[in-house]
C-alpha cells in the first residue's frame, strides 16, 4: 500500500522553514510515496503551492485534513499539543523532537500509538549517518548566518581597504568553539576578509581552524578537552580560569565575537562575562549562538538583539530559519535520506528496522512504545561525528578519532613487518642477480620515503601534494635522460648520440619542463587557496 507523506505549515512563530521542498518531493514520489502539502507550507522559504503541485504533490487546504490523512508527517520543529491532537492513530512522525527536553510531548505521541523518528537523536558517530545529519546541516548554515548578522550589526567593512579617503583595517573576529557552526563561521568571516581567531577546548580542531583561514588561539593551560565522539568535556576550574584570562584579552582586541561553545546535555559554558563586554570597543558585536541553551555570554537575551555597554549582543535562536530556502532544501534532503533507509524496497512503504543502528538511534517511539534512549551502539564506527563541509570555501575535516593518518602501529605489528621484510630481502639476496638486488633496494627505500611523506599530510592538502610530487617526478625523468645519454666529453664520434636521440632528448626535456614548472605553479595556486 502506498503511504502518504504529509508536509504541514510550521506553526512555531517566525519559523520560515518547511520540512520538504519541491525537488525533494519529486524524489519521494519516485520512491513510491504519495505526497500532500498544506497550502502555504513553503511560503516562508519561497516555495509556492504551484511549485509543489508541479512536483507531483497534492495541496490540501487545512492542517486538520493534512494530519488526519497522512501516514507519515515530516516536521521541522517539534509538534505542539494541538498538532499531536490532529495526528492520526498509529501515524509516523519524522522531525526534530528533542526527547530529553520534551517528556510531555513524548507521552502525548506515545498516547497516539505513533512511531516517531527524532532527527536530533541520529547516532552521529556512524559515518553512514552523515547524509541524514540535519543538526550538522542546520548548524553550518547558522554559522554562516551568524557572521552575516554580525556584519549587519557592525558599522564597518569586514575586509581591510585602502581608499583615497583613508585606510580601513580589517575587522578582527574571534570565534569561541570550533564545532560545526564555529567552523562555518570561521570560513565565512575569513572569506569576507576579516582577521579570524578561534578557540576550542579540543586542541585537535586547530588544524581545521587553520585550513579555513583562521588562527587557533590556545589557552595557556595543559588539559585534554576531548570528551570523545567529537564532543568536548567540562574543563577543570584551573583551565577555566586560564581560558577566562585569554578571552578577556581577545574581547579587548576583537570587533566581533561569535560564540558557539556547547557540550551536549549541559548548559552552555559562560565564556564572555559582563566585564568582558564592557571592555569591548563601542560598536562591537557579539553573536551568541548558544542563546537557546542559556548563552555563552552573561548578557545575552535569547531571541533578541540588545545593546549593552555600546556592544550589540545578538541572541537569535532562528539563524537557520533566516536562510529558509537553503535550510529547507538541506533539511528536506536529510529527511529524504532517512526515508531511503526506511524504504529500501522503493515501493512507498517503510520498515523501521531495529537491526539498523542508524534507524534504531533515530526511533524514539515505536508503535506507541517509548524506545528512547537507545542502547549504546555495539561496535562504534571508526568514522566520526560531523561534518558537512560548511558553505563557501570551507573544507572541514571530520572530528573525532578515526583510524587512518598518523595512527601508530603496535610494537608487535611493527616487529612482524620488519621481520617479514628482512626475510624477503634474505631470499631475494640469495637467489636474485646482483643488479636486481640494487634496484630492489632503491625501490623499497623509495616506497618507504613516499609512505613517510604522504602519511602525515592533512587530507585537505592531498591535492597540492599530488601536484608537487608530479613536478618532482619530472625531475626524476630528467635524471633518467642524463642516465640514458652517453658521455659527450672525449667520446668518439661514433659514440655520440645521433641527431634523432638528441632531438628526442630535447623534446622530452621540453615536455618534462612543462610538467615540472606547471606542477609547481599549480601547487602554488592550490596552496594559496589555503592561505589568507
Ligand atoms: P558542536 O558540538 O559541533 O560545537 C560546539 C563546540 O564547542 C565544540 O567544538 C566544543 O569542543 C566547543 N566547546 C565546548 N565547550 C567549550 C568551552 N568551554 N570553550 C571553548 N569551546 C568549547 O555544536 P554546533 O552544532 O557547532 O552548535 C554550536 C551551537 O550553536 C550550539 O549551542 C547550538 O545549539 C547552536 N545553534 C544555534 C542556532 C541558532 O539559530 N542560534 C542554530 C544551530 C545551532
Amino acid at each position: 500500500m502506498t503511504l502518504l507523506i504529509g508536509i504541514p505549515l510550521e506553526t512555531t512563530t517566525a519559523e520560515r522553514r518547511v520540512a520538504s521542498v519541491p525537488e525533494v518531493v519529486e524524489k519521494l514520489i519516485k520512491l513510491g510515496f504519495a505526497v500532500a502539502v498544506q497550502s502555504g507550507a513553503g511560503v516562508g522559504a519561497n516555495f509556492g503551492d504551484d511549485d509543489y503541485r508541479a512536483a507531483g504533490a497534492e495541496v490540501v487546504a487545512t492542517a486538520a485534513e493534512l494530519w488526519a490523512r497522512s501516514d507519515i508527517v515530516f516536521k521541522v520543529r517539534p509538534p505542539g499539543s494541538e498538532e499531536v491532537a490532529l495526528m492520526r492513530e498509529g501515524g509516523t512522525l519524522i522531525g526534530f523532537v528533542w526527547p530529553a527536553q520534551n517528556p510531555e510531548l513524548m507521552q502525548q505521541l506515545a498516547g497516539k500509538h505513533a512511531t516517531v523518528l527524532a532527527i536530533d537523536s541520529l547516532p552521529r558517530t556512524l559515518s553512514r549517518a552523515q547524509k541524514m545529519d540535519a543538526l550538522t546541516s542546520m548548524a553550518s548554515i547558522s554559522g554562516y548566518r551568524a557572521v552575516i548578522e554580525a556584519a549587519h550589526a557592525f558599522g564597518r567593512f569586514l575586509n581591510g581597504q585602502v581608499t583615497a579617503a583613508g585606510k580601513i583595517p580589517p575587522a578582527k573576529v574571534f570565534i569561541a568553539g570550533a564545532g560545526v557552526a564555529g567552523l562555518a563561521a570561521i570560513g565565512t568571516a575569513a572569506s569576507l576578509g576579516a582577521i579570524v581567531r578561534a578557540n576550542d577546548t579540543r586542541a585537535e580542531v586547530a588544524d581545521q581552524v587553520k585550513s579555513l583561514g583562521g588562527e587557533f588561539v590556545k589557552v595557556d593551560y595543559e588539559e585534554e578537552g576531548s570528551g570523545g565522539g567529537g564532543y568536548a568535556k567540562v574543563m577543570s576550574e584551573g583551565f577555566q580560569q586560564a581560558q577566562r584570562a585569554m578571552y578577556a584579552q581577545q574581547a579587548k582586541d576583537a570587533d566581533i565575537i561569535i560564540t558557539t561553545a556547547l557540550i551536549p546535555g549541559k548548559p552552555a559554558p559562560k565564556l564572555i562575562t559582563a566585564e568582558m563586554v564592557q571592555s569591548m570597543k563601542p560598536g562591537s558585536v557579539i553573536v551568541d549562538m548558544a542563546a537557546e541553551q542559556g548563552g555563552n555570554c552573561e548578557l545575552t537575551v535569547p531571541g533578541e538583539a540588545v545593546v549593552r555597554h555600546g556592544v550589540t549582543i545578538v541572541g537569535y535562536t532562528d539563524l537557520a530559519s533566516r536562510l529558509a530556502r537553503q535550510s529547507s532544501t538541506l533539511y528536506g534532503n536529510n529527511l529524504l535520506r532517512v526515508v531511503e533507509e526506511l524504504c529500501k524496497t522503493k515501493d512507498g512503504t517503510i520498515n523501521v528496522d531495529f537491526d539498523d543502528d542508524a534507524i534504531r538511534g533515530l526511533t524514539v517511539i515505536k508503535e506507541g512504545n517509548i524506545t528512547w534512549p537507545p542502547p549504546p551502539i555495539k561496535q562504534p564506527a571508526a568514522a566520526p561525528k560531523q561534518q558537512t563541509p560548511p558553505p563557501a570555501a570551507t573544507v572541514a575535516k571530520p572530528k573525532g578519532h578515526g583510524h587512518g593518518a598518523g595512527e601508530p602501529m603496535s610494537a608487535k605489528a611493527l616487529a612482524t613487518v620488519f621481520g617479514l621484510g628482512a626475510l624477503v630481502f634474505l631470499l631475494v639476496g640469495q637467489f636474485a642477480p646482483a643488479a636486481f638486488l640494487s634496484h630492489f633496494t632503491v625501490f623499497v627505500l623509495a616506497c618507504f620515503v613516499g609512505y613517510m611523506v604522504v602519511w602525515n599530510v592533512t587530507p585537505s592538502l592531498h591535492t597540492p601534494l599530488m601536484s608537487v610530487t608530479n613536478a618532482i617526478s619530472s625531475i626524476i625523468a630528467i635524471g633518467a635522460l642524463v642516465q640514458v645519454a652517453p658521455p659527450l666529453d672525449g667520446a668518439a664520434v661514433g659514440d655520440r648520440p645521433s641527431g634523432l636521440i638528441l632531438g628526442l632528448a630535447v623534446g622530452a626535456l621540453a615536455l618534462t619542463a612543462v610538467n615540472m614548472f606547471g606542477g609547481f605553479a599549480v601547487t602554488r595556486r592550490m596552496l594559496a587557496m589555503f592561505r589568507k
